[in-house]
């Protein structure tokens, strides 16, 4: 393995980041940190999701990483304005790049944004879609739930729909036109966020639009790998089992977790 792309997340989400950077960078070699032990991160405070990041990214420089890919869009709301000039190492978080999509494709000027607890409340995406374009009217709401459902495997049927109609009534009251699935886990429930919000609602999945940033950073600073194939390697913080378990629906593949500390 040569200097590879970190990557991190609060668990298994950030595998659909993963996912893309595979299909965009398939030269380069990605180590992948899940911090399974302490899974959700939307649910605690910014004081322990900045400890958290910090420590992640400690760890991912002792695989001497060439960038730090910051999965989660909890972590990049909360705690990436703070820690990100502490370090040397180029990082990117998911939200820049959402924002810039989503200011992109609305006619309207209305966007919806929806995560969890942590970002909604750090009013991250509001204010950077406000600096890009403060005309634009933005209406937030949190889905707790989406992220048991996406990992209890329950993507579509009733209680999930009926959830999602109740979560998704003052976005839907605010007649926006392009909504940002600010959550790792959300890209997996677009089917019944659609079937809410209807067809003409542009729905943004940042892990695209990110790994076209990682790319360009790249190969901005002449770090971009060609003419080879790409390896991977994943790490957990505990439980590589259920890592393991649920890595095939987020990756599309399945892989083997390894618990960090324990190489
Ligand atoms: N990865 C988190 C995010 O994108 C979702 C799971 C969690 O709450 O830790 O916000």
């Amino acid at each position: 393995m040569g200097k590879a792309i970190g990557v991190f997340d609060s668990g298994v989400g950030g595998l659909t980041v993963v996912k893309e950077l595979i299909r965009q960078l398939p030269a380069e070699d990605i180590i992948y940190f899940g911090d399974t032990a302490r899974v959700p991160y939307g649910i605690k405070s910014k004081e322990t999701v900045i400890r958290f990041s910090i420590e992640n990214i400690l760890f991912l420089l002792k695989q001497e990483v060439k960038l730090i890919c910051i999965a989660c869009n909890t972590v990049s709301s909360v705690a990436l304005p703070i820690i990100q000039n502490h370090f040397k190492v180029p990082m990117v978080g998911v939200l820049e790049s959402g924002v810039r999509e989503a200011v992109y494709a609305t006619r309207n000027k209305r966007i919806g944004v929806i995560g969890t607890r942590g970002t909604i409340k750090s009013r991250a995406y509001e204010i950077q879609i406000k600096q890009l374009d403060p005309q634009v009217k933005v209406t937030a709401a949190a889905c707790p739930l989406f992220v048991p459902f996406v990992e209890e495997g329950w993507l579509s049927g009733r209680p999930v729909l009926e959830v999602a109609q109740s979560y998704l009534k003052p976005i839907k009251k605010a007649g926006v036109d392009t909504v940002i699935l600010g959550c790792t886990h959300y890209p997996l429930l677009k089917p019944v966020i659609r079937e809410v919000l209807g067809k003409k609602v542009t729905l943004i999945d940042s892990a695209k639009q990110v790994a076209m940033e990682v790319k360009n950073i790249l190969a901005q600073e002449g770090l971009l790998n060609k003419g080879r194939r790409g390896k991977q390697r994943f790490y957990v913080s505990d439980n590589p089992e259920w890592f393991s378990g649920l890595a095939k629906r987020f990756l599309g593949r399945p892989v083997r977790g390894k618990k960090s500390g324990a190489e």
